[in-house]
């Protein structure tokens, strides 16, 4: 991946027809990792980091729904309103359009600069559809991160974070705030509080990862794809052990193709 330049992830954001503005380097044995962990604990965070050193795209399904329901974006499909409706109130869209969305971007699946994916697969029909398919396209997941924090901590990050409207750029009031208030370091962009970290959706969504997504680390587990890695620390330092982890566990040579 060029460095210099941030990836605009067009092709994931806007779907197949658009074009990535520094899509990653293709490489013989690219990493692709997905990101386990509560909503809050610091995926999108960590993904961003990680982007940089393994040179994988950061492909977001929770971004792709806010992209599709931001001013300006073209009229949202009825099954898109739907799953907007779902995730302002903090719950899990269905499957199927989930699924259907990825679909259609399978081409950032195959890319051969790798991926992180962050949100997805989210449920055990979504990691049953994944599988499926990446075995389909004779490929294989390098492994799967499962990140680690006490509740509390997760309420507390929620509540403060702040998201560049433009780049997706994550802030938080406190823990990582912004040089100037309500600004984007990164790209001058306005900062905007998620609808769904207010608190009556922070409880909603917790319920869903509960219900839905602590299971998939059950099933990781039992594939023998499974690292855990605290997430507690400053962001930097988790990045730093999420790759010594990812590399103690993954030799190149296994890491899919
Ligand atoms: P999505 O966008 O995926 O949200 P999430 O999984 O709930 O995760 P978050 O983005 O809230 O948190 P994060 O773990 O990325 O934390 P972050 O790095 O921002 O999904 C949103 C919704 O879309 C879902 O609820 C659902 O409706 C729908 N959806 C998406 N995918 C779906 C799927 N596959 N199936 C069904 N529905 C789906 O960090 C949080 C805050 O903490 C930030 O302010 C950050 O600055 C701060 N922070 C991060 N790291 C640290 C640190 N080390 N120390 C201190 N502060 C930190």
């Amino acid at each position: 991946m060029n460095q210099q330049t941030k990836n605009d992830r067009a092709a994931w954001l806007q779907g197949s027809l658009a074009k990535c503005s520094a899509p990653p380097v293709e490489t013989q044995s690219p990493w692709r990792v997905v990101l386990l962990g509560a909503p809050g604990v610091g995926k999108g965070t960590q993904a961003d980091l990680l982007q940089e050193r393994l040179g994988a795209c950061h492909l977001s399904t929770g971004d792709v729904f806010r992209a599709v329901g931001s001013k300006g974006a073209c009229e949202p499909t009825p099954a898109m309103k739907t799953a907007l409706e779902y995730m302002r109130a903090g719950a899990l869209v269905p499957d199927t359009t989930v699924w259907e969305m990825v679909r259609e971007r399978s081409g950032c699946i195959r890319c051969g600069g790798g991926f992180i994916l962050d949100g997805f697969p989210r449920t055990l029909a979504q990691a049953e559809a994944l599988k499926k398919h990446m075995e389909s396209e004779g490929l294989s997941l390098s492994a799967v991160v499962n990140y680690e924090l006490p509740l509390t901590e997760i309420v507390a990050r929620l509540s403060g974070r702040r998201t560049c409207e433009k780049c997706k750029s994550v802030f938080h009031v406190t823990n990582q705030p912004p040089k100037q208030e309500g600004v984007c370091d990164r790209c001058g962009g306005r900062l905007f509080q998620r609808d769904d970290d207010r608190p009556e959706s922070i409880t909603v969504r917790l319920e869903a990862y509960e219900r839905s997504t602590a299971p998939l680390i059950r099933f990781y587990k039992d594939l023998g794809l499974l690292v855990s890695v605290p997430a507690d620390g400053p962001p930097d330092e988790i990045c730093a052990n999420t790759i010594n982890a990812l590399e103690a566990f993954t030799p190149q040579d296994d890491r899919g193709h």
